[in-house]
C-alpha cells in the first residue's frame, strides 16, 4: 500500500519554464488490450534560460511499468532511475546539460484504464485522451503545454484502422509537421468505418475529411460533416484562418468524460455529439452537435497553432473559442435566440458556480487537480469576457487584434497578459482595469436609479463586486451597458448607448429627450452581471412588446415571471392575469419567430428561483417552487385556452424532418404549446397522439416527457424502451426523461429501480451521467426529498463511481454546491452526505478537492 499525503497545490506564481524544451519525439505502440508496448525515442535540448543547473531530469509518468530506458544509447541501471507514483527522476550527473536522446520502453494496460485518461479500450476500440494530464500514462514525459515537439508515431496491432495525428504516412505511421504540446496527442484504433468528404481551402489546398465511427453508424454522420465544412468556410471568412494539414479526421467513441477533444487533425468526439438522425436525434442535439463540431474545429487555431503555457491559462483558448462557436452558431441560426439561449446557460451554470463554494477567477490562481477547472466559468464566463472585450473595443478592432494575436503568436505557448497586450497594441487602449474579469471571481451587481429633469435624464450606477471564497475587497471592474431609450409609441426616443461603468458609482446624462423614455438596459446582456432593478409590471409589459432588442425583450418578460413566482412562492400571491396576457399576445404574434415565442413562454427554471429566493433572505422550498411553477403554467394554459390547438396544428412541421433552425424553432414552440394543452386534458389525449404519430426524436420525445409529469406515460415508456433498445443514445434519453419528470415525491424510488436495470451500464459516463446526474440536477423537487433519501442515493453512487472514473465524480459533486441555500434540517442532510465522501479513505484527489471546497 502506497501512503497517503496530501497532493501539493500548484500555483500560477510558481511557474517556470522547463529545464529542457523537447524537438522531436518518435513513438512505437504495439497494442493490445492488456499488455501495450510503448517505445519512445525523444530528442531533448537544454533550456540555456534555466542557468540554475545542473539539472536532474524529471519525467511525469503514471501506472506505467518501465522496461529500460537509455540516455545517449546507454542502458540506465536500475538504480540510476528514481520512481514515484508521479513520475521519475534521473540525477543530474548522468544527464547532458545541453541536450541528449532519451529511449524508453513502457507497458500499460488500456482495459484496466477506467478513468478514461491516457489509452483506454472503448468497446473493442483503442483510444486515448490526453488533456490535460494524460499523456503520462501513456509514456514518460515532459507533459505540460509549453513544451511543443514534433511527433511521429508508428502504430501496430489487430485491428483494421490505426490513427494518430497528422499525416498518414501508410501502414500505421503519422508525422504530424506542427509542434505540439502531448496534451494534444491521440491514437485511436479498432474495427471502424469512415464516411468521407473533402473540402478545399481558401487558397486551394485539398483536405480529406473523415468520420471514424461504429460499423452500422456511417447513416448517422451526414450533419456532422456539413457542420464541419461550415466551420471551416466560417474560419476562413470570419477569422481568415485556413485549416493546415490535408487531412482532418473525427472519430465517435462511446466512452468519454467530456464532449469532445481538438487532438491536431483527429478530434475525438463523444459519440453523442457526432452521431445523429431525424428518429433517434433531437433538435437540441443537433444545435449541440452543430456548435461542439463548430468548437472543435476553431481549436486548430485558437488552442493548438497557439495553445497555453500553463494551464492556468485555460480560458485563453477555451474562453475564445467557446466565443467564436457562439458567433457561428449565431450566424447559422438566430442572434436573437443564441444569446437568448447562451445566457440562460451561463446563469444556470456559471452565475450559479459565481455565487457559491466553487466560485473561481475565468483565469485561477491555483488548483489541486486540474481537470476540476473545467468549468463554467473558465468556459462561458471566458467568452463572455471576450464578448465584453469586442463590445468595448468594436468589431473592426476587435478583427485586427485578432490578426496581430495570430502573427504574433503563432507557434507559441501564451498567456492572458500576451492576450491583452496583443489588444493593448492593436487598439492602442489600456486594458489593466478590463484584465480585472481575468482575475476577480464573482458576479459584479449593478444598480441604477434614473432622474429626469428638463430634457435631461441622469442614469447613476453602482457596482458591488461581491466577496467570494478567499476573495475579497474587490476592485470594480469595467462594465460595458448597452442601452436604449423607448419613447411611449415604442420607438427608440434616442440613439442606444454604449455606457461603460468603470467606478463603483458613476453617472451619465442624457440630453436631448422630450419625454422621459423607458430604459432598455444591458441590451444583449452586454456584461455577465446581475441587474437590480426596481420596476413594474406595467413597464415590463411595455418592453416584452416594444423593445427592439429581442434580448431585453425576452428578458423583460423572465423577469416579471420570476416577480411574480417569487410572490407566489413567498407570499402566496394569486397569478396575476395581466401576466398571462402578455404571454398569450406573444405566444400568438406572428411577426415573431417561433423559437423566440417558445423562449418567451418557457418559465424560470425551479433552480433559477431556489438562487433568487435565496437572495432575497429566505431558504427556498423546493415543493413550492414546484408547485408554483404548476399554478402559473396552468393559468397561462387557461389564458391561452381558445388558441392552444390552433396554434399546435399551425405549428406542424410535414413532409421529412430538417434540423434548421426555422422547423425546430416551430417544434420548439410547439413542445410549448403541447405542454400547455396537457394541462388542459385530463387523459394527455393530444400528447398520446403525438407520440403514437411522431417520425422524429424531438416530438417522440417532448410527448413522452409530458406523459411521464402528468402521470400517463406506462405504456409509452415501455413502448419507447422497446422500440429503441439497441441505439445507446436513445437509451440514454430514455433514462433521463423518466427521472427528470417523475413526480417528486416518486423520484428517488424511480431512479433507484434504474438503477438496476439491465441496461444501466454506470460505467459509461454518458449512461451515468443520465440517470445520476439527471435525477440530481434535473428533478429539484425530487432531489431534495424532505427525509434526504435523494441526497443519500446521489452520495452513494459517487462513491461508487470514484474509485473507477474520478474525473467525472468530481464533476458531478456540483450537484451538492448549492447545498447552504436551503433550510437547516436539508442542510444538515447534504452536509452529512458530503462528509461521508470527504472522509472515505481512498478518496481521488479530484473529489476531495471539491467536496473540500463546498463544504468549507
Ligand atoms: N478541450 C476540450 C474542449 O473544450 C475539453 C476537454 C477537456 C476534453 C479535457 C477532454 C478532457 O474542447
Ligand atoms: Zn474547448
Amino acid at each position: 500500500m502506497r501512503p497517503t499525503t496530501t497532493p501539493p497545490t500548484i500555483r500560477l506564481s510558481d511557474y517556470k519554464q522547463p529545464e529542457f524544451w523537447i524537438e522531436t519525439v518518435d513513438l512505437h505502440f504495439k497494442l493490445h488490450p492488456t499488455e501495450t508496448r510503448v517505445r519512445s525515442r525523444i530528442v531533448f535540448k537544454g533550456n540555456t534560460e534555466r542557468t540554475d543547473g545542473p539539472h536532474d531530469l524529471r519525467l511525469h509518468g503514471q501506472d506505467l511499468k518501465l522496461i529500460s530506458a537509455s540516455i545517449n544509447g546507454t542502458p540506465l541501471k536500475d538504480d540510476e532511475i528514481l520512481i514515484d507514483a508521479e513520475g521519475l527522476t534521473i540525477p543530474g550527473d548522468l544527464v547532458p546539460q545541453d541536450g541528449f536522446i532519451w529511449e524508453a520502453e513502457v507497458q500499460t494496460n488500456p482495459q484496466a484504464n477506467t478513468s478514461l485518461n491516457g489509452l483506454y479500450m472503448s468497446k473493442g476500440m483503442y483510444c486515448t485522451q490526453c488533456e490535460a494530464e494524460g499523456f503520462r500514462k501513456i509514456t514518460y514525459y515532459l507533459d505540460r503545454p509549453d513544451v511543443m515537439a514534433v511527433f511521429t508515431v508508428e502504430i501496430e496491432g489487430d485491428v483494421p484502422v490505426l490513427l494518430s495525428n497528422g499525416n498518414n504516412l501508410g501502414n500505421g505511421k503519422w508525422h504530424d509537421p506542427w509542434p505540439k504540446p502531448a496534451y494534444l496527442f491521440a491514437l485511436v484504433a479498432g474495427d471502424l468505418v469512415s464516411y468521407d468528404d473533402h473540402f478545399t481551402t481558401m487558397n486551394g489546398r485539398e483536405v480529406d475529411l473523415q468520420i471514424f465511427v461504429r460499423p452500422g453508424d456511417e447513416g448517422k454522420c451526414a450533419y456532422a460533416m456539413d457542420a464541419l465544412k461550415r466551420s471551416m468556410r466560417w474560419d476562413e471568412t470570419e477569422y481568415g484562418r485556413e485549416y493546415d494539414l490535408n487531412l482532418f479526421m473525427i472519430v465517435a467513441v462511446d466512452d468519454f468524460n467530456m464532449g469532445a477533444m481538438e487532438n491536431k487533425g483527429l478530434n475525438i468526439f463523444n459519440s453523442k455529439y457526432v452521431l445523429a438522425s431525424p428518429k433517434t436525434a433531437t433538435d437540441r442535439d443537433y444545435e449541440l452537435i452543430e456548435g461542439i463540431i463548430a468548437h472543435e474545429y476553431f481549436h486548430n487555431w485558437t488552442g493548438n497553432r497557439i495553445t497555453c503555457r500553463d494551464w492556468f491559462q485555460l480560458c485563453l483558448k477555451e474562453g475564445l473559442t467557446v466565443f467564436r462557436d457562439q458567433q457561428f452558431s449565431g450566424d447559422a441560426r438566430s442572434h436573437a435566440v443564441n444569446r437568448i439561449e447562451n445566457v440562460l446557460q451561463l446563469r444556470a451554470r456559471q452565475f450559479r458556480e459565481d455565487a457559491g463554494p466553487l466560485a473561481h477567477p475565468v483565469r485561477p490562481e491555483e488548483y489541486i487537480e486540474i481537470n476540476n477547472f473545467y468549468t463554467a466559468t473558465v468556459y462561458e464566463k471566458g467568452a463572455e469576457v471576450i464578448g465584453m472585450l469586442r463590445t468595448l473595443v468594436g468589431a473592426d478592432n476587435y478583427r485586427r487584434a485578432l490578426d496581430l494575436y495570430f502573427e504574433r503568436h503563432d507557434g507559441q505557448a501564451c498567456t492572458i497578459e500576451d492576450w491583452i497586450k496583443v489588444f493593448e497594441d492593436a487598439c492602442n487602449t489600456d486594458l489593466s482595469q478590463f484584465a480585472l474579469w481575468y482575475s476577480q471571481a464573482g458576479t459584479p451587481r449593478i444598480t441604477v436609479t434614473e432622474d429626469f429633469s428638463g430634457d435631461t435624464l441622469t442614469l447613476t450606477f453602482t457596482q458591488t463586486n461581491p466577496d467570494t471564497p478567499g476573495q475579497t475587497n474587490k476592485k470594480p471592474q469595467v462594465v460595458p451597458i448597452r442601452t436604449g431609450f423607448l419613447a411611449a409609441d415604442g420607438s427608440e426616443a434616442a440613439p442606444e448607448q454604449l455606457l461603460v461603468l468603470d467606478e463603483a458609482l458613476k453617472s451619465f446624462e442624457i440630453n436631448g429627450l422630450v419625454d422621459k423614455p423607458t430604459l432598455s438596459l444591458l441590451r444583449g446582456f452586454s456584461a455577465p452581471v446581475v441587474l437590480e432593478r426596481q420596476t413594474t409590471n406595467a413597464e415590463r409589459a411595455f418592453l416584452l412588446t416594444y423593445d427592439s432588442d429581442p434580448f431585453n425583450q425576452w428578458e423583460a418578460g423572465r423577469d416579471y415571471a420570476l416577480d411574480l413566482l417569487q410572490d407566489m412562492i413567498l407570499n402566496s400571491a394569486e397569478v396575476d392575469p395581466a401576466f398571462a396576457k402578455a404571454m398569450r399576445a406573444v405566444a400568438v404574434n406572428e411577426a415573431l419567430d417561433p423559437a423566440f415565442r417558445a423562449l418567451v413562454l418557457s418559465l424560470p427554471s425551479e433552480d433559477a428561483l431556489a438562487q433568487a429566493i435565496f437572495e432575497q433572505g429566505t431558504a427556498p422550498d423546493p415543493d413550492a417552487i414546484y408547485a408554483a411553477r404548476q399554478t402559473l403554467a396552468k393559468a397561462v394554459a387557461t389564458e391561452l385556452s381558445d388558441d392552444l390547438q390552433g396554434l399546435y396544428t399551425e405549428l406542424a412541421t410535414p413532409g421529412p424532418y430538417t434540423p434548421d433552425a426555422e422547423a425546430a424553432g416551430k417544434r420548439s414552440l410547439r413542445g410549448a404549446v403541447l405542454s400547455l394543452i396537457s394541462h388542459l386534458e385530463d387523459d394527455c389525449a393530444t400528447a398520446k397522439a403525438q407520440f403514437a404519430a411522431a417520425d422524429n426524436m424531438t416530438e417522440q420525445l417532448s410527448a413522452l416527457s409530458t406523459l411521464i409529469r402528468h402521470g400517463q406515460g406506462d405504456a409509452e415508456v415501455q413502448a419507447f424502451y422497446d422500440q429503441w433498445q439497441a441505439d445507446r443514445l436513445v437509451i440514454d434519453k430514455w433514462f433521463t426523461v423518466q427521472v427528470a419528470s417523475a413526480p417528486a415525491d416518486k423520484a428517488v424510488d424511480v431512479a433507484r429501480a434504474l438503477t438496476q436495470h439491465k441496461d444501466f451500464d454506470w460505467k459509461n459516463p454518458n449512461r451515468y451521467r443520465s440517470l445520476i446526474a439527471g435525477f440530481a440536477m434535473m428533478n429539484p423537487a425530487g432531489f431534495h426529498r424532505k427525509d434526504g433519501a435523494g441526497y443519500e442515493f446521489f452520495a452513494d453512487w459517487l462513491i461508487k463511481l470514484d474509485p473507477v472514473n474520478p474525473q467525472t465524480t468530481a464533476r458531478m459533486c456540483g450537484g451538492f454546491e448549492t447545498w447552504r441555500r436551503y433550510d437547516a434540517s436539508r442542510q444538515q442532510l447534504m452536509q452529512a452526505q458530503l462528509q461521508r465522501i470527504a472522509d472515505l479513505p481512498d478518496l481521488s484527489k479530484d473529489t476531495a478537492e471539491i467536496v473540500g471546497k463546498i463544504l468549507n
